[in-house]
C-alpha cells in the first residue's frame, strides 16, 4: 500500500512498483486522480484521508477483504507555510502534524497486526532532510518531519522481534508539481524554490530508491536513506546558477 498516491513521489512510487509486478493499493484523498492512476497502472485506488479514523478503519477493512498487504509505504504528507517560529500559524502547524505524524502513526497502528502476521512485513516512511537540520522558516516542517523520523526509529526497535522491517527515506530537494505550491500558496513563490537549480531530484528518482529498498531481500534493512541532488550538498548549500 502506498499513501500520497495522487501526486508527486507517491504517484511515481505507484508507477515504479506496479511496473515491477507489485500489487499496489493506492491511497490519497483525491479520488479522480487515483482513478486515472488505476486506469494507467492497474493499482487499486482507495480514496481515504489518512488522518481520519473512520477512513483508516474503512481502508483496513477493504484491504483485509482483498487479501492484505506485506508492505506499507507512508508517503502522504507535506509542508504548509514558511513562517518563522515567532510568526507561526497554528493552523499550518496543526495540519503538518496531523498528516505527517498522526496520519503516518494511524496507518501503522492499523496495519501492524497484518504486517506482523505476514511474517516478513515492511514499513517505509518518507521523511525529509528537514528532519536532519533545521532552517529559518522551516520550524513547523522541521518539527513535523523530526517527529515522524523519531517515530520511525522507535518503531524499528519495537518491531524487530516481530520481523517487521522499518525503512526511512529522507529526500532533499525534489521537484514535484504540488509540494512547494501547497506550502507557499502561489506559483511564483513555488518556482523560486527551484530557481537556478539545474537538476533537483525528480519524483521518479525518489520512487526508484523506495522501490529498491522495499524490494531488497527482507533481512536487508536500509534503515535510513538520505537522498539529495548533487546541487544540494547540505540543506544550507544549494547551488543555483544564473
Ligand atoms: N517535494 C520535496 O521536495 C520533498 C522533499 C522531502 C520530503 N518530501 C515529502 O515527500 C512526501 C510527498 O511529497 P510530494 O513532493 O510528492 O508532495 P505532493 O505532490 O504534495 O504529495 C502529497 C501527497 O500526500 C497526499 N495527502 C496529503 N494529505 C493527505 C491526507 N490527509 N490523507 C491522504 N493523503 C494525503 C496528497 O494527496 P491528496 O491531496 O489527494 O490527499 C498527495 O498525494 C511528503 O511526505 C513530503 O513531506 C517532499
Amino acid at each position: 500500500m502506498v499513501t500520497g498516491a495522487s501526486s508527486g513521489i507517491g504517484e511515481a512510487t505507484v508507477r515504479a512498483l506496479t511496473a515491477e509486478g507489485w500489487t499496489v493499493y493506492a491511497v490519497a484523498r483525491r479520488a479522480e486522480r487515483l482513478a486515472e492512476l488505476e486506469a494507467e497502472t492497474g493499482a487499486v485506488a482507495i480514496p481515504a484521508d489518512i488522518s481520519a479514523d473512520d477512513d483508516v478503519s474503512r481502508l483496513l477493512a477493504r484491504v483485509t477483504e482483498a487479501g492484505g498487504i506485506d508492505t506499507l509505504v507512508n508517503i502522504a504528507g507535506g509542508a504548509r507555510g514558511a513562517d518563522t517560529v515567532g510568526q507561526a500559524s497554528t493552523e499550518d502547524w496543526e495540519w503538518m502534524y496531523r498528516v505527517n505524524v498522526l496520519g503516518t502513526m494511524k496507518l501503522i497502528r492499523a496495519f501492524l497486526p497484518m504486517l506482523r502476521a505476514h511474517g516478513e512485513g515492511t514499513v517505509l516512511n518518507l521523511t525529509s532532510t528537514a528532519a536532519l537540520a533545521p532552517y529559518e522558516g522551516g520550524g513547523g516542517y522541521n518539527a513535523a518531519k523530526s517527529a515522524q523520523q523519531a517515530m520511525t526509529g522507535a518503531l524499528r526497535l519495537e518491531e524487530a522481534e516481530n520481523n517487521v522491517r522499518v525503512i526511512e527515506v529522507a529526500p532533499g530537494l525534489v521537484y514535484t508539481e504540488e509540494f512547494a505550491l501547497n506550502r507557499l500558496g502561489d506559483k511564483q513563490a513555488a518556482q523560486k524554490v527551484y530557481q537556478g537549480v539545474e537538476k533537483p531530484l525528480t519524483a521518479a528518482d525518489v520512487a526508484d530508491v523506495v522501490k529498491y529498498a522495499v524490494s531488497a531481500p527482507h533481512h536487508v534493512n536500509l534503515d535510513q536513506i538520505v537522498i539529495r541532488p548533487v546541487a544540494q550538498a547540505a540543506n544550507h548549500k544549494l547551488i543555483r546558477k544564473g
